[in-house]
């Protein structure tokens, strides 16, 4: 049984730390958590690792890219119907570290809408997120750029762009929830996020570079336990 908040992501990006096979083994290791706290985890595997460890774990996972080119002839595009079919439940998309045109972002939901998959529009800006949250996505991630990958988070550095955020989605009455992300590390920054109205965190080097890898993730996944 998950407990309300979540999801709790984990972007595994294209860090040698979790190269082929130990994209599976600290998958497991998230899989472990997930079912010792009953938080619900997913994991954003590399794109070529992608049906591999959807295959291979219980877990959720999403693409960290897709595409809306078309299926059949679209040479090396990530298209949503082979994202489906690999075992992704939905994808990452606009990555700072992956920006989409806007008028993209609207085809590729479109396109994942009519396969049900779960959409995680990420913008870098509150202006972004507005933008982003009027095309209705399933969750938009707020990351400042700057803070990704650093041991500052948003929770500590811009605790007010999660609130305006969340109080924007509230007020819009959109069925869009909040997801925030950037350099997140420490059990208090999910605490924070959590409490500033995020229903979910995105995370990535801090758990990827750690040498523990069960502890970490334990660490800042019993954060979405309800404490009382
Ligand atoms: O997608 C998550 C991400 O960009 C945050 O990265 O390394 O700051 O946790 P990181």
């Amino acid at each position: 049984m998950f407990v309300n908040k979540g999801p709790f992501i984990i972007n595994l990006k294209n860090y040698l730390e979790i190269s082929g096979e130990k994209a599976l083994l600290l998958t497991r290791e998230a899989e472990k958590v997930s079912h010792d706290l009953g938080v619900r985890i997913i994991v954003s595997p590399p794109q070529v690792l992608l049906g591999w460890v959807s295959k291979s774990t219980t877990l959720e996972v999403v693409a960290q890219h897709v595409d809306a080119n078309q299926i059949g002839a679209s040479t090396g595009f990530s298209i949503p119907e082979m994202v489906r079919d690999a075992g992704a439940i939905g994808s990452i998309i606009n990555h700072s570290e992956h920006p989409v045109e806007l008028t993209m972002i609207a085809d590729i939901l479109k396109r994942m809408r009519s396969l049900d998959l779960v959409s995680i529009v990420c913008a870098k800006n509150f202006v972004e997120l507005k933008e982003i949250s009027k095309l209705e996505p399933d969750y938009v991630a707020i990351e400042p750029p700057e803070l990704i990958g650093t041991k500052r988070s948003i929770s500590t550095e811009k605790p007010k762009l999660i609130s305006e955020s969340f109080q924007y989605l509230q007020s819009s009455a959109l069925r869009t929830k909040l997801i925030c992300g950037a350099g997140i590390n420490a059990p208090e920054d999910v605490r924070i996020a959590l409490d500033l109205g995020s229903s979910g965190i995105l995370a990535a080097s801090s758990i990827v570079k750690s040498d523990k890898w069960y502890e970490k993730i334990y660490e800042l996944a019993v954060q979405f336990k309800d404490p009382k």
